[in-house]
């Protein structure tokens, strides 16, 4: 299945959250078995020349796609979750939300000094949510050597907020 193809299996509702956002629902990609694991193989073929020992994702949507792709490569995954739902010690990094701000956390033993870590989210926007996850990457010594998306935005660009890192994606709008 082409990105194409899989593009079409997103669906999009308008005026969610609110007014004039054309809101990108991929639960009815994830709901279509061969639509899902031809996401994944997609991203990992994106980043098969990256060479990279754990994959790190932001909560929620990070985990539904940076897991499975983590599996497939036979790396490990850690959660970058929002605040409070860590049992161990962690540190924390604050991103901005529309209105106020909210804080994601990883545990401090989740990356060894100098691992190399790929970042994955579910979609690309503004990239507050992907630079914070970097944020908390770099501050344990891991070093990001790609960040990767099943959806970018090109609009908003979010890849000016990453400049200096490598950025794949596999759908486009
Ligand atoms: C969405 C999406 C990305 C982020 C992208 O998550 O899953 O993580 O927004 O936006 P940004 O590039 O402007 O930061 P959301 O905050 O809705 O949380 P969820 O994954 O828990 O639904």
């Amino acid at each position: 299945m082409s990105p194409e193809q899989l593009k079409e299996k997103i669906r999009i509702i308008m005026d969610f959250p609110k007014k004039g956002i054309s809101f990108k629902d991929i639960t009815t990609l994830l709901k279509d078995g061969e639509a899902f694991k031809a996401a994944i193989k997609g991203l990992a073929e994106l980043v098969k020349e990256k060479d990279f020992d754990l994959i790190a994702g932001p909560e929620a949507r990070g985990f539904i796609i940076g897991a499975p792709l983590a599996f497939e490569l036979g790396k490990g995954f850690i959660p970058a979750r929002k605040k409070g739902k860590l049992p161990g010690e962690t540190i924390k990094a604050e991103y901005k939300l529309e209105y106020g701000t909210d804080i994601l956390e990883m545990h401090k033993d989740a990356i060894l000094e100098g691992q190399k870590v790929l970042v994955v989210d579910d979609l690309l926007a503004t990239g507050g949510t992907i630079f914070t996850t970097i944020e908390l990457v770099e501050k344990l010594g891991g070093k990001v050597v790609g960040v990767a998306f099943l959806i970018e935005l090109t609009e908003l660009n979010g890849r000016e907020n990453l400049k200096g890192y490598d950025v794949f994606s596999l759908i486009q709008y």
